[in-house]
């Protein structure tokens, strides 16, 4: 184990065990503007921002747990009470943990480039990510994205007609002092672009709903004929491993689900109750009741009762 790392947890909001979309005027315990910042990287331009404006609330979102721990320790370093993290992926994030209308205004820093052509369907800022940008931002709201990449802004506003947004863009010096914007200028890169996008007509998204699952009930398991299959396409579904225990008659099957803008791993149980076999996801499995999660147990009861 590693040295203990000390930080506040307390600005932390575990998405998929939080209410979906979430009241933020009652997690921060009062109303304010609302902005958010996307791939915060170790948080520095956040946290930043939250202690200059404590008249404001900020949300900030990144994937990676690293980045996440390091602006948890600068929020708890820096005092600040109006800021919320959450870890995962932006788009699923804005889908359903943010209301219609609830932003204000919405900042990214040097967006992961993708620089090669064929790596451009991985870029965060396509049309469908727009659109529910926009309908996650209140009217008048406004989008900032800075990136080094001139072909990133280029096709960025290739994205941006229909979107209910009107796109301006400029060339500007270092302006944020991020590790990103460090790491272009100690390589002696002087001007970066920035694309301010306003949000000119609204896109009606309604915030996604969980899905009610179905768990299973069969009559009979045979744990050596199990065999499921996954499939490809959208939702995608993988079943990476099964282990079953005899003597307690349950079993925990592995599953991976890739739909739009969102991957899970999580645990599937098929267990013995009362004489009949149980297919439903593991407790504690951390899972985002989605349809490619009801997919892989529907997948998993037809190998188990076939
Ligand atoms: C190039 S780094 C920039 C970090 C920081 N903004 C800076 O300027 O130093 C891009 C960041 O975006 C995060 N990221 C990439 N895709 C994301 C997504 N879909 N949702 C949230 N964060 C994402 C990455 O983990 C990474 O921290």
């Amino acid at each position: 184990m590693k040295k203990p790392y000390y930080l506040s947890l307390e600005p932390l909001v575990p998405w998929k065990e939080t209410e979906r979309p979430c009241v933020w005027a009652r997690r921060f315990g009062r109303e304010a503007p609302i902005e958010l910042e996307i791939g915060f990287g170790n948080g520095s331009a956040l946290v930043e921002r939250a202690r200059a404006h404590p008249e404001r609330h900020f949300i900030g979102v990144e994937i990676f747990w690293e980045s996440v721990k390091r602006a948890l320790r600068r929020a708890a370093q820096a005092g600040v009470t109006n800021l919320a993290i959450v870890q995962a992926p932006a788009r699923p994030f804005l889908e359903r943990l943010v209301a219609p209308r609830a932003l204000s205004a919405a900042l990214c820093l040097f967006p992961c480039p993708w620089p090669k052509e064929r790596h451009a369907a991985h870029r965060l800022f396509s049309k469908p990510f727009l659109e529910i940008l926009n309908s996650r931002l209140a009217d008048g709201g406004e989008t900032e994205i800075v990136t080094d990449f001139e072909p990133y802004r280029d096709w960025l506003l290739e994205q941006v007609p229909g979107t209910g947004f009107e796109a301006r863009s400029e060339e500007i010096p270092a302006s944020y002092g991020t590790k990103y914007e460090h790491k272009w200028s100690d390589l002696g890169r002087e001007r970066f672009f920035r694309i301010v996008l306003a949000k000119r007509e609204h896109v009606a998204i309604p915030s996604m709903r969980d899905e009610t699952m179905r768990v299973h009930t069969i009559d009979r398991f045979d744990p050596e004929r199990f065999e499921p299959k996954g499939t490809t396409g959208v939702p995608t579904v993988q079943f990476k491993e099964f282990l079953y225990d005899p003597q307690r008659r349950k079993g925990m099957l592995r599953a991976f689900v890739a739909e739009e803008g969102l991957q899970q791993h999580f645990w599937i149980e098929v267990a013995e109750v009362e004489g009949r076999w149980k297919i439903r996801p593991a407790e504690g499995s951390g899972l985002l009741p989605t349809a490619g999660a009801q997919l892989a147990l529907d997948l998993a009861r037809d190998s188990a009762a076939g």
